[in-house]
């Protein structure tokens, strides 16, 4: 399951929030993630652990952040693009959009290429707590529009919500 959007979106802390835990190192700077951190979930808590994890996230290096160094920003499709177009075990792309702000163009833009490369993907609006019910509603419509998509998952990673719908998602994709 990879876990992508723009810097600060809230990709770590909706890990975070998904393993109940801190594995996932979250910051108030964007760019902080800078490679693909991948967190292992193995079956059956407290037995021996099986030498194949049942579930992988990896965490994506955000992109779109203006004042991190051309250099850096250069590398994300040259990085990514390959993983996304060639990694065979990668069951889900769960694309993050903040419902805190206008649509993205950038947003827009892996969303193509994702329904281009046929993977499963599924939108996901970051800090819902950020926004009453009424402006949470304007803002998943706009979304809906400007990317295309039937539906945006709401969640808050801060007060835990919608985490419980996404992980029924990631059961059902993954089957496990
Ligand atoms: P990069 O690693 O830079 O790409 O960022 P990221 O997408 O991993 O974002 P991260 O999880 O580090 O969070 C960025 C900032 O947003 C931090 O200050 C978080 O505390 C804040 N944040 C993340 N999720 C939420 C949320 O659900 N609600 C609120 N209010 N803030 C959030
Ligand atoms: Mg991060």
């Amino acid at each position: 399951m990879a876990f992508l959007g723009r810097s600060n979106v809230g990709k770590s802390s909706l890990i975070n929030s998904l393993l109940g835990s801190r594995e996932a190192k979250v910051s108030s700077t964007p760019g902080r993630t800078r490679a693909i951190n991948f967190f292992a979930l193995h079956e059956g808590a407290g037995e021996k652990i099986k030498a194949r994890p049942a579930l992988i996230f990896a965490d994506l290096p955000g992109y779109g952040y203006a004042k991190i160094s051309k250099s850096i920003s250069a590398e994300w499709p040259k990085f990514i693009e390959p993983y996304l177009a060639e990694r065979e075990t990668l069951a889900l792309c769960v694309c993050l959009v903040d419902t805190n702000i206008p649509p993205q163009e950038n947003d827009t833009q892996l969303i193509t290429y994702l329904k281009q490369t046929q993977r499963p993907f599924l939108v996901v609006g970051t800090k819902a707590d950020k926004l009453s019910n009424n402006q949470l509603g304007k803002s998943v419509a706009a979304l809906k529009t400007a990317h295309k998509v039937d539906e945006v998952l709401t969640v808050s990673a801060e007060k835990s919500t919608g985490v419980g719908k996404l992980w029924q998602r990631i059961y059902e994709v993954g089957e496990i």
